[in-house]
């Protein structure tokens, strides 16, 4: 059978990683997909600029059109990243009557019910496996391995290089700042890095997680987010003493009659698997009434890793370009006319336990005010530990049960304003994960 020509648009670390895993496994692929597949075209946006791929065979521009627009090719490949001129290039591929395959999560969170609803009148593949942990193939395990499951919640480090941050300021002791310029070098960072530390790239894979595991539309701008600039060395420490790990955790449940969807720096239970998950590895625990818990761990960024998830997704898209397309896994997994629109709770009902770190003054009574507005607000502590230091303000670390957001923001605002405590208060969200 005649082979299939791809337009990759992009050639950094994910599009090169793509070009050579195609070659690398050449044969593999070839008996899997039933033909061939040739990257014929792609773009970029500086022709000289070095590549860590050959493109001897390959026609360059520097125009994503031309690709696009190209009758020759038969599937585009997304690789350059950003909203706007990647939303561009997909949407008219897509009315080009060509399939499409991208990595771009932001993309996804925030087109992406607009480009699967064009998708599905012109008949034609959005595939995005890659979008989400890397070379973890978790969109095809929710969207068909659990296709039997009523999913109760998932839980995942869904962004490598903030994991690779977390890790080795915990495990090395080393400065932020360092570790973040190596992930960059590596090629784990986003082009802009606050995405990674910052949350939104972790965002932008829930909200994609969360439709496809529950069957409601994308909907990135109701995703909480907190990133991990604020995590100190000292509190990886305290909550290492007190049998936890801080990672920074992407969360979506089903709670009553709506869903949570936030993502923050969490402290875990050091015996659960998922903690224990470092580097730029990432993890997804989901939980389905059926299965119960499943965990899925691999790499979540760097070029082969993610070049797999990319090569997965052309396989199963040049395997259905003969068949009808009404007969398509639905992008979302849930049929388009079945998704519902089911309430995203505000962070305020959330209910969940909290780590505070108060520095305050070495008195007699100030324990007491301190658990008496936590008890004002019904919070039960589980742990509270004061540390010997010198001079007149000592940590005082507490660890709560359960309890509202709403609660605890009032209880904290109460804790800020005591003469006795000194300093911003430091709160992080704590998920046994049971
Ligand atoms: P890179 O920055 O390494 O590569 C981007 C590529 O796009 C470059 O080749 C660049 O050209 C090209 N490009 C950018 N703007 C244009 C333009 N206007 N016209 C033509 N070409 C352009 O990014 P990554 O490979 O890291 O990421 C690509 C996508 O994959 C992103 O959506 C990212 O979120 C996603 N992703 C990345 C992962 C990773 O580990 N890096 C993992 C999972 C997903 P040039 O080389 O000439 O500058
Ligand atoms: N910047 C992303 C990360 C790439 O570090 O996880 C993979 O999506």
């Amino acid at each position: 059978m005649k082979s299939v020509n791809l337009g990759i648009l992009g050639l950094g670390t994910v599009g090169c990683g793509t070009v050579n895993v195609l070659h690398r496994n050449a044969t593999e692929i070839a008996r899997r997909a039933g033909r061939g597949i040739n990257v014929t075209r792609a773009a970029v946006r500086t022709l000289e600029a070095p590549r860590r791929c050959s493109v001897d065979d390959i026609e360059l521009t520097t125009d994503p059109l031309e690709v696009v627009n190209a009758d020759d090719v038969d599937v585009v490949v997304e690789l350059i990243g950003g909203y706007d001129l990647a939303r561009d290039v997909v949407l008219t591929a897509i009315d080009n009557g060509k399939h499409v395959v991208t990595a771009n999560k932001a993309l996804i969170a925030l087109h992406g019910n607009e480009i699967f609803a064009r998708a599905h009148e012109k008949g034609v593949m959005v595939a995005f496996e890659a979008a989400v942990a890397g070379g973890i193939p978790i969109i095809k395990a929710i969207r068909e391995g659990l296709a039997g499951n009523r999913i109760e919640w998932l839980a995942g480090i869904i962004n490598g290089t903030g994991n690779y941050i977390l890790t080795e300021m915990g495990e090395e002791g080393r400065e932020f700042d360092d570790v973040l310029a190596e992930a960059q070098e590596l090629g784990y960072a986003e082009a802009d890095p606050t995405f990674d530390i910052e949350g939104i790239d972790a965002a932008h894979k829930l909200t994609i997680m969360a439709s496809i595991a529950f069957g409601i539309p994308l909907q990135f701008d109701k995703t909480f987010t907190e990133g991990i600039s604020r995590v100190s060395r000292e509190d990886v420490a305290y909550a290492d003493e007190l049998g936890y790990k801080v990672k920074h955790l992407g969360i979506a449940r089903r709670v009553g009659e709506g869903i949570e969807l936030r993502v923050h720096p969490t402290l875990i239970p050091r015996h659960r698997l998922v903690a224990n998950v470092d580097g730029v590895t990432n993890a997804v625990v989901v939980q389905g009434d059926a299965v119960g818990p499943t965990l899925y761990y691999g790499a979540g960024a760097g070029a082969d890793p993610t070049a797999s998830a990319v090569v997965a997704d052309l396989v199963d898209t040049v395997r259905m370009m003969t068949a009808d397309p009404s007969n398509q896994v639905p992008h979302l997994a849930f049929q388009p006319d079945a998704l519902e629109d089911l309430p995203i709770l505000d962070m305020k009902e959330v209910e969940t336990a909290y780590y505070l770190r108060l520095l305050a003054d070495d008195r007699p009574g100030v324990l007491a005010e301190i658990t008496r507005i936590l008890a004002e607000q019904e919070i039960s502590i589980e742990a509270l530990v004061q540390k010997r230091v010198e001079g007149e303000l000592v940590p005082i670390i507490l660890v709560t049960h359960k309890v509202q957001e709403s609660r605890m923001n009032a209880a904290q605002e109460q804790l800020q304003s005591l003469v006795a405590v000194a300093g911003e208060i430091v709160r992080i969200r704590l998920e046994t994960l049971d």
